[in-house]
Formats: C-alpha cells, sequence, structure tokens
C-alpha cells in the first residue's frame, strides 16, 4: 500500500502529460471544482459538477497515469472548467442595468470581498458580523495577460454589479485577495499572475480606480481568516495551517487565531523545485495524474511543512475542498487534516473582513 502512494515519477519529465493543452486553459483549471461551482451558480444550474460528468472517451487511455478513470475524470473536470468560462458579464451588466433600485443593507456592516484567482476573478457583498455573502457572488474570467490595469478594470466592473444589487455607501471598504506576497499595500511576488504586479503599489492604485478604500491581502491569509472566524478553524487554539490548493498553493499560518501573515511554503523546496508544482490542484490536473498520486505529492509537502512547524491542525481550502473524500484519508501526516468550510466563499470573506480591520485600524 505504501509504496503505491509513492509514485516513482513525481517529476513532471516522467509523468505522461494527457493531452496538450494551451497554457492558458491549464491555469483556468486550477481553480478546480469551485470554479464549475461558481458558474452553475450563474446558470442557475447549482449541483452540477464535475462529480456528476460522464467519462470523457476522446482520449487513448494509455495516454493516462496510473488510474486512468480518475486521470480522465481529472482531464474532464478540466475541460469542462475550461468551457464553463464564457463571459457572461455582458449580459449580467446589462440585466444590472435594467434591475430596480439597489437592494438597502438595513444598516449591517459590510466590506466588499474581491478574490483574484487564476481562472476568476469573484466579488460579493460579505456582512461582517456573520460572514454571510449579502449579494449575489458575481464573476468574470481572470484577464490574460492578468496585467495590473486589465485586473482593476475587471474588479470594478464587479463592483458596479454589486453596487447595482444592493446599496453601498462611499466609504464601503473593498479587500481583495491576491496570489502573492503582499507588504504595506504593495504586491511583491507574481509567481502565477502577471509580472506587472512587482514591486506594484497597488492599495494605492486601487484606490485611485475604484474610489474607495482598498486593501489587498494575500489570498491564503485572506481565506484563513475567514476560516478561523466562520468555518473550520472556529475555536481552534495552537499552531493550524490553512493551505489552499489551487493554481499555487497558499499557505496561511495562525497560532492561537492570530495571523502570521505572507507565509509562502507553496515555493519550499522538495525533489529541488517548488512545491506548488506539484501539491497544488493545478498540478494534478495539469500532469494528468490520479487523486492517490496527487495525494501522495500533496502529502509530502504537508509532511515537510510539518517536520518545521508541528501544526495541531491543517485545513484544506480551494475547489478540491470539495473532493476531500478523494485525498485526505490518503495523507499520513499527524495533525489532524480536514476540509475548509466555507469553500468558494471563504477569500471573498476574508478579503472583505481584512479591508474592514484595515480601516478600523487606520482611523
Ligand atoms: C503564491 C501565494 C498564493 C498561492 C495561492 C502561490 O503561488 O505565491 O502567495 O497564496 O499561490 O494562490
Amino acid at each position: 500500500m505504501e509504496s503505491e502512494t509513492h509514485e516513482p515519477a513525481p517529476d513532471e519529465a516522467q509523468a505522461p502529460e494527457p493531452e496538450r493543452r494551451p497554457a492558458e486553459a491549464e491555469l483556468e483549471a486550477a481553480e478546480s471544482e469551485a470554479e464549475a461551482e461558481s458558474t452553475a451558480e450563474v446558470a442557475g444550474a447549482a449541483g452540477a459538477g464535475a462529480d456528476t460528468a460522464a467519462p470523457p472517451v476522446d482520449k487513448p487511455a494509455e495516454a493516462f497515469a496510473p488510474d486512468e478513470a480518475e486521470a480522465a475524470e481529472a482531464a474532464e473536470a478540466a475541460e469542462e472548467e475550461v468551457e464553463a468560462e464564457p463571459d457572461e458579464g455582458l449580459e449580467e451588466d446589462k440585466a444590472a442595468a435594467h434591475a430596480g433600485p439597489a437592494r438597502s443593507l438595513d444598516g449591517r456592516r459590510v466590506a466588499i470581498g474581491v478574490d483574484i484567482g487564476g481562472s476568476g476573478i469573484k466579488a460579493a457583498a460579505v456582512d461582517l458580523d456573520t460572514g454571510e455573502l449579502v449579494s449575489q457572488r458575481h464573476r468574470v474570467p481572470t484577464p490574460q495577460p492578468s496585467a495590473p490595469a486589465a485586473v482593476m478594470a475587471s474588479i470594478a466592473r464587479l463592483i458596479k454589479r454589486i453596487g447595482a444589487e444592493v446599496q453601498l455607501g462611499p466609504d464601503t471598504a473593498v479587500g481583495v485577495g491576491f496570489p502573492g506576497v503582499i507588504t504595506g499595500g504593495v504586491t511583491r511576488t507574481a509567481a502565477n499572475v502577471d509580472p506587472g504586479w512587482l514591486d506594484f503599489d497597488a492599495d494605492a492604485a486601487m484606490q485611485r480606480v475604484l474610489r474607495r478604500p482598498v486593501h489587498l491581502i494575500n489570498d491564503a491569509d485572506a481565506a484563513g481568516v475567514a476560516e478561523m472566524r466562520f468555518g473550520a478553524g472556529v475555536g481552534r487554539l495552537g499552531t493550524v495551517f490553512l493551505i489552499t490548493l489551487g493554481t499555487g498553493t497558499g499557505s496561511a499560518l495562525f497560532y492561537n487565531g492570530t495571523l502570521v501573515p505572507n507565509l509562502e511554503l507553496g515555493h519550499m523546496e522538495i525533489r529541488g523545485r517548488d512545491a506548488e508544482k506539484r501539491s497544488a490542484a493545478a498540478a494534478r490536473i495539469r500532469r494528468g495524474i490520479s487523486w492517490k498520486a496527487w495525494a501522495a505529492d500533496l502529502d509530502e509537502h504537508l509532511l515537510a511543512i510539518e517536520r518545521l512547524f508541528w501544526p495541531q491542525l491543517f485545513i484544506i481550502g480551494g475547489g478540491v475542498s470539495k473532493r476531500s473524500e478523494k485525498f485526505i484519508p490518503r495523507l499520513t501526516v499527524r495533525a489532524e487534516v480536514i476540509p475548509a468550510r466555507l469553500l468558494n466563499d471563504a477569500g471573498i470573506v476574508g478579503a472583505a473582513m481584512a479591508a474592514d480591520e484595515r480601516e478600523r485600524s487606520a482611523g
């Protein structure tokens, strides 16, 4: 059993790729089932996720890695996600323009949360006291290339849609979860987004574009903050990690509920390269490997973290947390491992909370 969980071929050179896909599509696949779910919501077809999809039949079986059925399922899920990317935005914009007056939020404390992902940018208005979304969750595809100006234009459009739906005050803050390090409102790394974000004064630029208070926060930190407050981490003391698996692997460290920001454990070196190249959800899809083989790679990453930090708990977030039965039982770390609870919403909710906190501490 043990040996089965450790593929002899962790390197991509040896792992068969099911089929060449454009790099863009590979990235899009990364957000996994979460994206399928959010699109289903827009289409009014909740529940029709990849889980129920028929296996694809158009690829030769020998093109797949060890567990053919699972690899096929992964490829199918990836393609669905890619296809599920039509920009329904324009239709939604038109609908919003014809909708009635924006709904009042009756004195609720609200901020807008935005989550910049590899394939989609999602946003909603969030009740800061309950963590509930008080608008629809809106989504547009991440522009390619994902340069700051284009991403900011997409965010402006999302906020316009939210504003057409619920009444926002001029001071309603915006929190933006970003897939990289942020210090002092400046984006410092850009592993999976356009290099134009390197050392970009993002808080200031977004405040100019959106004309409201804006604060960026690392996306994993945002998801962690939300899970600790409203989700799987409620009441959990000691050392807790939120590991988010999407285009990259994000990590957020909490000690007795306090966040240590910008921990970049996705970029630990394992087997001579960035750990996220094997442990991210995108890695499973890109390499066309089985859940089992991918779980072994993820396990290796978690074991490396465990050796250094000895956490009590790992909370696994990202779209794959919906399929936790496929990989959590295969992990061998000592710490407890549980799926995140807020799924798709954690990044949005946590970004909104972080923006509110920054605003309050600023003044
Ligand atoms: C980035 C992290 C981010 C993670 C998940 C990594 O490549 O460096 O900052 O949290 O991806 O998006």
